[in-house]
């Protein structure tokens, strides 16, 4: 159907394309290559700053069930997501399963979607990247002035400066997108040793934190619901159910990147067995980590800790202040933290530029997005321009706004991916899936009622938030997309 808003790509087309002509991005990760990419992309800034966020402004030590909700509704896009994944082993993401089930302005929605995921998610990890940063040079005496490490809407209580630019924040996200552009076997490797530390930290605070855990920081688990304003002025809700709804809303950023996995699908030895391990492996492990790491948080200092003192590097403050004798771990866990925080950007940047890459591949961003390096196969190109997007995010905007916009834009996508699952079933029974997705539709059904949930517990300056980003999209695709792709005028 030429021209329609719904025209679908279908499967076979979509292998096609992507499997013949020009030079194809190399085949070298295994199952646990995808599962340590996973993890790499999963464990970060949701946990280490957006934890604190949670505990302080929506929902106190009953962060812990925010985690659950959160979890729960990762797992069930998740299975949504295997299934999409092992059934189209391309990369692409959630974009490329959209396009050959709801057609092309859904697709479109959706890839302009991850933006907010992998893009406006990067520049929040490089702003999380920056508090650790400047706590790291706290150690040896030096620091970067206020207004050279936050955006132009920060102002420091304390003093009073006026932040003008994140530079820690432009910095590290220029360095990962050159290391991408490099090639992507190099940056796996280097992404698994982070990955162990990274989960070598995690175990270490639930562990010896676990014993300074002070009950009266638990009590009441949940608090009454009340509201919270935050320093921007936006009041919501504290406490009580939508508190914790709220908090799911923020720390579902900590699971964001599971799905990355499944970008990198045309970079994986085996597909159709690997990517359900990929990513239902990484997500299980993280939900058990997460949960116990948020209740040792959350039991080691009061609420108001969280608002003040620690709202900054808030794991590191916390052990500094409540764990007497680890002064040691306070340190170590900002240096690994640091680490952490640097594969996340890495896995994020990459996933943007594979959905660009197929969306580019389809016409409808220019082509300079699928333009791969002679000899680092690498979209370099793509990730030189991601360097920019991110660095206005990460620059200019605060941390709070950025990371909240990537928990909303993600959530939406997963939405999506839940009912596209379904339709596909129903319309395409007879596709080979090396995954199915148990109890459809009830598991899609389900994804779509918890994901839908966490979006009303983000507030109205979330939805606007979303609303005026999906507009500037259509403005995109009615003005580019939909002329130049490459099914305009296909039958
Ligand atoms: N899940 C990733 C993080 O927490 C994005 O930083």
């Amino acid at each position: 159907m030429a021209g329609s808003l719904f025209r679908t790509k279908s499967i076979d087309r979509l292998m096609a394309d992507h499997d013949g002509g020009e030079i194809q991005l190399k085949r070298t990760l295994g199952p646990l290559a995808l599962v340590a990419l996973g993890i790499g992309a999963i464990i970060g800034a949701g946990l280490f700053v957006r934890t604190a966020a949670a505990i302080a402004e929506r929902s106190g030590a009953s962060v812990t069930l925010a985690f659950m909700v959160a979890g729960l509704g990762c797992a069930l896009a998740g299975l949504c997501y295997a299934e999409f994944a092992s059934m189209i082993p391309i990369a692409g993401s959630a974009y490329t399963y959209s396009y050959a089930t709801m057609g092309e302005l859904v697709a479109w929605i959706i890839g302009w979607d991850l933006c907010l995921e992998y893009a406006v998610g990067a520049a929040t990890v490089a702003i999380a990247w920056s508090e650790y940063f400047n706590e790291v040079l706290s150690y040896v005496g030096l620091g970067v002035p206020y207004q050279w490490s936050h955006s132009p809407f920060q102002v420091a209580a304390a003093t009073g400066a006026h932040g003008i630019v994140n530079i820690p924040a432009l910095v590290i996200l220029l360095v990962m997108s050159l290391l991408l552009a490099r090639g992507i076997a190099e940056s796996a490797f280097v992404n698994t040793i982070i990955v162990i530390t990274k989960v070598a930290i995690v175990l270490m605070v639930i562990l010896l934190g676990w014993s300074f855990i002070n009950p009266a920081n638990h009590t009441p688990y949940i608090p009454e619901a009340s509201t919270f304003t935050t320093p921007e002025g936006v009041t919501h809700a504290y406490g009580g159910i939508m508190g914790i709804l709220g908090a799911a809303g923020v720390v579902f950023f900590a699971f964001i990147g599971f799905d990355a996995v499944s970008t990198a699908a045309q970079e994986a030895k085996d597909p159709k067995r690997d990517m359900p391990i990929g990513i239902l492996g990484s997500l299980v492990v993280c939900t058990v980590l997460y949960v116990l790491f948020a209740h040792v948080l959350s039991g080691l200092a009061p609420v108001e800790f969280f608002r003040t003192a620690g709202k900054e590097a808030s794991v590191s403050q916390a052990i500094h202040d409540f764990m007497p004798g680890y002064q040691w771990l306070a340190k170590f866990v900002t240096v690994a933290i640091l680490a952490g925080f640097t594969s996340v950007i890495l896995v994020m940047l990459l996933g943007q530029s594979r959905v660009f890459y197929s969306m580019s591949k389809d016409g409808l961003v220019p082509k300079v997005f699928s333009e791969l390096h002679p000899v680092y196969r690498t979209p370099y190109k793509a990730n030189m321009l991601f360097f920019v997007l991110t660095g206005i995010f990460g620059g200019f905007v605060p941390g709070d706004i950025v990371g909240e916009m990537t928990s909303i834009g993600t959530l939406f996508a997963f939405m999506l991916v839940c009912a596209g699952v379904w339709i596909m079933r129903v319309r395409r029974p007879d596709l080979k899936r090396g995954f199915t997705v148990p109890a459809l539709p009830f598991v899609a059904i389900a994804g779509i009622v918890v994901c839908g949930a966490m979006i009303y517990g983000l507030g109205w300056t979330n939805w606007l938030r979303l609303i005026a980003w999906l507009a500037i999209g259509l403005v995109f695709y009615f003005g580019y997309g939909r002329r130049h792709s490459r099914l305009e005028g296909a039958a």
